[in-house]
């Protein structure tokens, strides 16, 4: 009966189908195009023998398989470009096959063998990654695993993405992150099929690249106080404390880890932030600002040098448009990044250029005047523009935050919408080239769950709403949208575990919202994906985040007196609770609807369960801040 239900479910369902015919369901994120289910399973001999062609740009994937299976299954793995009775077999299609582009693969996995096809190498990268993923979990382990079964369902699958622009951005500024720890995060995201590396390799807390002819940008600009708490209110440094955390990638680190991203087929865009967030430039070379930093305290540790209420500059952080100096400056810094970065696009920055300081600046007036600037707006556009015509002398293309359509856009200048969609929406009018990171739906930086588990950040972004990110807003012209990306700052992210955590689960929806077809989205289908791949996160021990199984707490005034109602983002969890303080289980209340506190209580604790099993995390709400939320308490 179980049988034929399936059958049906593959049938009815014409080019997809999810039937459990192996142990562990096909999971595969982001989802493909089309897949396939047939009967049967393909079963690992003890020795692998692949056949691929013998092309540079495909060894490290070879590599790869090799690793993988010689690691986790011990077997032997036997390579060659003629190998006619290979049992998995990578080939270039010789007639191109137009439905996949340039990234697309097919894969045919029957009883007897595997059979990835793809115009180009990234197809067939991409074309192994998903057969890693119908593998047992086990097969990311780097030890033997001993008792698995090691087969693959039988499917065919056609796949490529719907977006060329798959990014995910890594501020290395805020905090400082090793060469080790930037490819693995590329490792990370390439097996997801993202392709773009946006790497925020300035701002205020470091200057991160070395630029030669320089010195002072990584000598000064790269190093700060190491502080602990809540970025953004440290103290202000004392001249006791040393600047020693910090640190930058020498142009042979770039050439490498840009070499390493190449290698799983990962462009790497560069970002140099101006002309606001320089205060490291500036540090270094004070005359790049307009006041030659007079109000300035060195590199930020993570003080206050803003004040965000009222956009006003504490310190001076931006470069000064109206000094010829700074257009010589970024010529020699823009020169090297173009020939240390093989990417198309530069990434000049342009956000949060609080005008402070120029407001106060006679060299601005005098610009001002000379130019016909009208305001603020028009002076950053006048060096937005004067930066366009640098990066274009160089063979390279202008991507720039959404600020810089203010005042008006760099003529040939692509747009990054950050600020929710408007800016995009109004770039792609212009015919100009988008990609979208509208931080209500990509912040990776903000909180995933209640603010009394998270570490506090401004702002919050569960699971369920970045699933829901949709690269292509209503009305907008496709052709204009290259993609999109999730971003992660590194304010609150003092470590790279953290760093995990905060990207993962999130940046596999992304990775779904941004290569699988708009009509495959399917929200429960995709949590129970996710599942699956936190155990293959368990194995190859990369952190994330539970957060989706934690409950959110909506707190109401119901006549003066304090409810709470309890919820979850995800389907088939039972929430227990308790008022007394100790830590709920299964036997304890199960929650069912609207909780009123018992008269003395001060804490509700919850945790969720899957049937018998703990899934969510132990919370403790203390009832006092229910009801400052219910505003029943200042
Ligand atoms: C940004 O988040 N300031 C681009």
């Amino acid at each position: 009966m179980k049988k034929i239900a399936i059958l049906l479910s593959c049938y009815l369902s014409g080019t997809y189908a999810i039937c459990q015919s192996t142990s562990t369901a096909i999971a595969i994120i982001p989802e493909p195009v089309q897949m396939v289910q047939n009967a049967g399973t393909f079963v690992l001999p003890a020795t692998i023998t692949i056949e691929a062609p013998g092309l540079p740009a495909l060894k490290p994937t070879l590599d790869f398989l090799q690793q993988r299976f010689a690691l986790a299954t011990g077997y032997k793995v036997l390579f060659g470009s003629q190998m006619p009775e290979a049992v998995i077999k990578l080939v270039i299609n010789t007639t191109v096959n137009p439905v996949i582009g340039n990234e697309g693969y097919q894969l045919n996995i029957s009883s007897g063998n595997i059979l990835i096809q793809a115009n180009q190498p990234a197809g067939l990268f991409y074309g192994v990654q998903t057969l890693m993923q119908l593998l047992p979990k086990e097969i990311e382990s780097n030890i033997i695993m001993q008792h698995v079964k090691w087969e693959a369902p039988c499917v065919t699958i056609t796949d490529y993405p719907r977006f060329g622009w798959r990014g995910l951005m890594f501020d290395v500024s805020r905090r400082f992150f090793t060469k080790k720890e930037v490819k693995d995060f590329i490792d990370q995201m390439a097996r997801y099929k993202y392709n773009l590396f946006h790497w925020h390799l300035t701002d205020d807390e470091g200057w991160r690249i070395e630029i030669k002819g320089l010195p002072k940008l990584t000598e000064v600009g790269s190093w700060n106080v190491k502080k602990v708490g809540y970025f953004g209110t440290f103290s202000q440094p004392t001249p006791d404390e040393p600047r020693d955390y910090g640190g930058f990638y020498t142009q042979e680190d770039i050439t490498e880890v840009v070499q390493y991203a190449k290698e799983k087929f990962v462009n790497v865009l560069p970002e140099i932030d101006v002309p606001g967030h320089s205060l490291a430039a500036i540090t270094a070379y004070p005359d790049l600002s307009c006041s030659n930093g007079v109000d300035n305290h060195g590199v930020s540790s993570g003080e206050k040098i803003k004040d965000w209420a009222t956009h006003t500059a504490l310190a001076d952080d931006n470069l000064c448009p109206a000094n010829e100096n700074v257009y010589v400056f970024l010529d020699k810094v823009i020169t090297q990044l173009a020939q240390l970065f093989p990417f198309d696009y530069i990434h000049i920055g342009g956000d949060e250029t609080f005008k402070t300081y120029w407001e106060k600046s006679d060299a601005i007036k005098a610009l001002m005047k000379k130019e016909g600037l009208k305001n603020m707006q028009e002076v950053q556009s006048y060096f937005g523009k004067r930066v366009e015509k640098i990066v274009e002398s160089k063979g390279k293309k202008v991507i720039g935050w959404d600020e810089i359509l203010e005042g008006g856009l760099a003529p040939n200048a692509a747009v990054m919408s950050w600020r929710g969609e408007t800016g995009g929406i109004e770039a792609a009018k212009l015919k100009h080239e988008v990609v979208m990171t509208p931080s209500p739906f990509v912040y990776l930086d903000f909180m995933q769950s209640d603010v009394i588990t998270e570490p506090r950040v401004y702002s919050s972004l569960r699971l369920n709403k970045t699933y829901q990110f949709e690269p292509v807003p209503p009305g907008v012209d496709a052709r204009y949208i290259k993609g999109g990306q999730a971003n992660i700052w590194t304010e609150q992210i003092a470590n790279v575990r953290h760093l995990q955590y905060m990207a993962w689960p999130r940046a596999f929806a992304i990775a779904e919202c941004l290569w699988s077809p708009k009509e495959k989205k399917n929200w429960n289908g995709f949590i129970t994906k996710v599942e699956q791949h936190f155990k293959r996160y368990d194995i190859r021990e990369i952190k994330y985040s539970p957060a989706m199984y934690d409950p959110i707490f909506t707190a109401k005034n119901n006549g003066g007196k304090l409810q709470i109602e309890l919820a979850t983002e995800i389907e088939g969890l039972d929430t227990y609770y308790s008022f007394d303080n100790s830590f709920p289980d299964k036997f304890y209340p199960k929650y069912t609807a609207a909780l009123t506190p018992p008269k003395d209580a001060v804490m509700l604790k919850v945790i969720t369960y899957r049937g018998n099993q703990p899934v969510g995390r132990m919370i403790a709400m203390p009832l006092e801040e229910m009801q400052k939320r219910a505003g029943l308490k200042k």
